[in-house]
């Protein structure tokens, strides 16, 4: 069954109670999510932090169908994201921080394939392929193979592979690593706009001042626990003095807990 939520208080992603634990063959076991609740309300512009290996992108591979939680739920727009995943998926767009892409592919075919896999026609990807490739000015790229492209330039890909089918929520683990600051400041313009036409974004990053800027909401997450979540209260600005402040309290606050 497929759930719309348009309701802007209305949370359009819950998570809830969600465990994860990896069983490498060769390594011990390793906790990745701990009992994880959150909630995000539609529209939100929604900033996920932690340091590294706190569990934010085994939380996205999670929210996005990818990995399977041990225990919990998490539902999307009011589907779940294992029952209900077809919905739930066309919901999402998604760049994950490791992206792959078929290295036989043209940039411009790798764009066409991954719409036609969102059931969008011919048509509107014609008018939709071009579009993506100039605002994220792969324009001149579009004949060139996936495996040519710089680092940065697969980041945009990845960027607009996310937003192919106009998904209602757009999640991006670590997007602009790697993207030169021009790029960055483009990123951050595309993703401004998006939100304000009412699109829900959850973005991680390890650039501070990015969620200093963008996000209305913020969470801090370490060693698979959220031990900080409220409002970004200082918007818009450009310093990261008080945001890196409340970071590394928090997160030194909970150094001492078990992993
Ligand atoms: N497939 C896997 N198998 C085993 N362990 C994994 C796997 N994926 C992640 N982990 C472990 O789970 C923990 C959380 O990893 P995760 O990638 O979710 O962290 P992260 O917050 O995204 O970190 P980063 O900021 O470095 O990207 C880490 O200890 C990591 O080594
Ligand atoms: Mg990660």
């Amino acid at each position: 069954m497929c759930a719309i939520i348009e309701d802007m208080n209305t949370p359009i992603i819950s998570i809830d109670h969600i465990s994860k634990t990896y069983h490498p063959k060769r390594s011990p076991d390793v906790v990745a999510l701990k009992e994880v609740s959150l909630s995000i309300h539609a529209g939100a512009f929604f900033g996920l932090i932690g340091p590294n290996g706190a569990g934010k992108s085994t939380l996205i591979k999670i929210l996005t169908g990818l990995c399977i939680p041990d225990t919990g739920t998490v539902s999307v727009g009011g589907n779940d994201v294992i029952n209900d995943y077809q919905a739930a998926r066309q919901m999402i767009g998604v760049s994950l921080q490791e992206h792959a892409f078929d290295p036989y592919l043209l940039v411009e075919e790798e764009l066409y394939i991954t719409g036609g896999y969102y059931g969008k026609t011919k048509e509107y990807l014609k008018k939709k392929v071009p579009e993506l490739l100039e605002q994220f000015n792969l324009a001149d790229k579009k004949r060139t193979f996936t495996d040519k492209l710089s680092g940065g330039m697969k980041r945009r890909l990845a960027i607009t592979k996310a937003l192919i089918h106009a998904p209602k929520i757009i999640i991006l683990d670590e997007p602009t690593a790697g993207l030169d600051v021009a790029l960055r400041h483009e990123l951050w313009d595309i993703l401004e706009t998006l939100n304000k036409k009412g699109i829900t974004i959850l973005l991680t990053t390890h650039y501070l001042e990015e969620v200093e800027h963008l996000c209305d909401e913020i969470a801090i997450i370490n060693k698979g626990s959220i031990i900080y979540q409220g409002d970004n209260k200082k918007k818009g600005l450009t310093e990261n003095s008080e945001l890196e402040q409340l970071f590394m309290e928090m997160v030194d606050q909970h150094e001492s807990d078990p992993i």
